[in-house]
């Protein structure tokens, strides 16, 4: 394809605006791992019986006898009597198949060095790194936190973890050490696993020491494994703090993979709800392994010999955790792994990385790619990208126009798209386009996948044919989250109470279309997408309220061009505040509780929210006066002329994000 930008560029993709979907290039469907419609109707004709076949591409220790026992739903139980080990399906397999010196992942790092990490070389180190553990006095069961930027070491440390059955905790490198230390108490974590610093676009964080001052308060906190990446100084308290090369130099390089239950925990890995305090999701081993193994090959046509993949996540987020390590890695494939932003050092990084590795699937989030095409179509015609031939987005709504210079400028208009609907409790990818079969629309993740089965319901629980509503799941599936740590309770109320225990209430609301395909409109809750990450506005509330000249703070989202979603604050200071350049001091003292990703874009101060008779913050009202709408119901507000007031002072505010 000719490369087109600038007015061009513009009119070019208005007019595919027009175009109602795109089926796979027959090229594609051709060689395609799934190119039959046929296969929807098969696994919907035996779910379990596709379940069961799918996780025979596995190496179980011990067969499962029970397929599924949901008898005491919600809580399921997948592959019972079965007995696998994560680690050994991840690396050993393939390099008692001969391909140890294939490359898991090509390594590169923020000033452009390289590493290409062996599936050889994994085993030997998950093996050390899993003695390493056990010497510190880890068993099975015992949780692991690991807060480690984007290295190969945070491989390692997962699977060392799952090698010998402990659940690991991974908090992603951008929360603020408050927030691990907030992880790692609720996990009863034993070990933290960290780094002496991490790199941030051409800076160092000194992360061991910052965390010394959170964890030094955690009573189940018995060492400190520490990972040299940035050859940052770190105090290292005799007895607590171990050196990650030294531990792993001392190691026996063998340690044999124990054989777990296939529902042993694998992880636990935070996330936010509704209310302050972040959700423990609980993932376990076979099933989240079948889950995972299972939509990274046929969703991703995943052909480990020839094809790099590239998921662009994080590895504390879920998509790195099924995308990055599990999913990839059971698949015996080669990845690319990348340290820093999209934009540093420059805005060519990621398009050099995939020319330099010759990426031929690649997975990102569409703020992302709003970013890159705020950025303009140069950079990436620059480079040779014809190695792509699959294009997935995660994590949020895509705009139409975003998924369409994604496919044209990205995939030079001949890579099929996924939009990939699925979340951190779901553990694999569950609403999607099949690229071999599927005419994707832009902006609609279309349907669910074979074997999984979501409905749009109405309020009262029942399908609709056609329009808005909210999107649930009817049955269980192998990746889904088993409890949320230590809190039963608040499972079955935050999933499976409102049209009871059959139904998983995803909290998203979504619309059916009249081809019977999905679109996902956002959360239901108050649970706030920015940039793909997921927050929830009573974290960022209490972390505003903690600041000591704050009296009251309500969050709420705003659309965002670039983000999606971008918070606004609406903040009472304590009386006699002079608020005058506070704004920064707020976005601080959010970035030190929560982490810089939590920040308010604006911040409106103001001697009154809007509230019910009954006291109650009107949010909706907020999220009105900060997208500057037209104000809905005012009558049960207990003062009116409040809004009045708010609207005033968020005529002339500025976002005051750097
Ligand atoms: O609102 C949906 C949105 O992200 C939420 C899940 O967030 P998290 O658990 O952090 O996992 C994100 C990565 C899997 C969902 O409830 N979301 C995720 N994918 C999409 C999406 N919204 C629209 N389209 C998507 N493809």
């Amino acid at each position: 394809m000719t490369k087109i930008t600038g007015t061009d560029l513009a009119d070019h993709l208005d007019a595919l605006l027009e175009v109602d979907a795109f089926p796979p290039p027959e090229s594609f469907a051709q060689a395609a791992l799934w190119n039959d419609p046929a296969i929807y109707a098969e696994a919907d004709a035996d779910p379990e019986g596709w379940w069961d076949r799918h996780a025979r591409a596995l190496h179980w220790d011990e067969p499962w006898h029970t397929v599924l026992d949901w008898s005491d739903k919600p809580f399921a139980k997948w592959y019972l009597g079965g007995k696998i080990n994560a680690s050994y399906n991840c690396v050993d397999r393939h390099v008692e198949a001969g391909n140890g010196d294939r490359v898991a992942f090509y390594w590169r790092g923020e000033e452009g060095e390289e590493r290409a990490i062996t599936y050889a070389w994994l085993l030997e180190q998950v093996q050390r790194a899993a003695n390493a553990l056990t010497s510190l006095g880890v068993g099975p069961g015992d949780v692991v936190g690991i807060y480690l930027p984007m290295i190969p070491e945070v491989v390692v440390a997962m699977l060392a973890c799952a090698r010998i059955g402990a659940p690991h905790n991974v908090v992603f490198g951008g929360f603020a050490v408050e927030a691990v230390g907030e992880r790692m108490a609720e996990s009863e974590a034993k070990v933290l696993i960290t780094v002496d610093g991490a790199r941030r676009r051409g800076k160092t964080v000194p992360v061991k020491r910052e965390i010394d001052h959170t964890l030094g308060t955690l009573p189940s906190m018995a060492h400190l494994l520490v990972v040299r990446h940035t050859g940052t100084e770190c105090p290292m308290t005799a007895g607590r703090d171990v050196d990650w090369d030294q531990a792993l130099a001392a190691a026996d390089p063998l340690a044999p993979a124990t054989p777990f239950d296939a529902e042993h925990p694998l992880f636990i890995l935070y996330t936010s709800g509704s209310t302050a305090k972040p959700k423990g999701i609980l993932h376990t081993t076979g099933g989240y392994l079948v889950g995972t193994a299972y939509t990274t090959k046929y969703l991703f046509d995943l052909h480990p010999e020839t094809d790099v993949f590239w998921c662009s996540a994080d590895v504390g987020w879920i998509t790195g955790h099924s995308y990055i390590v599990y999913g990839p890695m059971l698949n015996g494939a080669t990845s690319v792994m990348y340290e820093g932003a999209p934009d540093y050092p420059d805005r060519a990084t990621w398009w050099s990385t995939v020319e330099r590795y010759k990426v031929s699937i690649f997975y990102t989030a569409p703020t992302a790619i709003r970013a890159c095409m705020s950025w303009g179509a140069e950079e990436p015609n620059k480079h040779d990208l014809s190695s792509l031939r699959l294009l997935g987005s995660v994590g949020e709504p895509i705009n139409p126009k975003a998924w369409l210079w994604y496919h044209q400028i990205i995939g030079g208009g001949t890579c099929p798209v996924i939009d990939t609907w699925w979340q951190t409790e779901t553990g694999q990818i569950m609403i999607s386009p099949i690229p071999g079969i599927t005419a994707a629309k832009p902006g609609c993740a279309m349907r669910a996948l074979p074997g999984i089965s979501a409905e749009v319901v109405d309020n009262a629980g029942n399908p609709i044919a056609e329009g808005q509503g909210l999107l649930v799941l009817r049955r269980p599936w192998p990746g889904m989250l088993r409890t949320l740590y230590k809190d039963p309770k608040r499972f079955v109320a935050s999933y499976w109470s409102r049209f009871g225990p059959d139904t998983y209430v995803v909290g998203d609301a979504a619309r059916l279309d009249a081809d019977g395909d999905i679109w996902i409109l956002g959360r239901t809750d108050d649970v706030i997408n920015v940039a793909g990450h997921r927050l929830s506005t009573a974290e960022v509330e209490s972390a505003i309220v903690s600041h000591p000249k704050v009296a009251e703070a309500a969050v709420v989202a705003k659309d965002d061009e670039i983000t999606g979603q971008a918070i606004v604050a609406f903040v009472t200071p304590v009386e006699g505040t002079d608020t005058d350049a506070m704004d920064q001091e707020i976005r601080d003292h959010v970035a030190e509780h929560i982490g810089k990703l939590a920040r308010p874009k604006r911040i409106i101060w103001t001697y009154d929210l809007p509230k019910t008779r009954s006291g109650k913050i009107m949010r909706r009202l907020l999220r009105d006066i900060a997208a500057g709408r037209e104000l809905g119901d005012v009558t049960t507000l207990r003062d009116p002329a409040v809004t009045d007031r708010l609207r005033t002072l968020i005529a002339d505010r500025r976002d005051s994000e750097d």
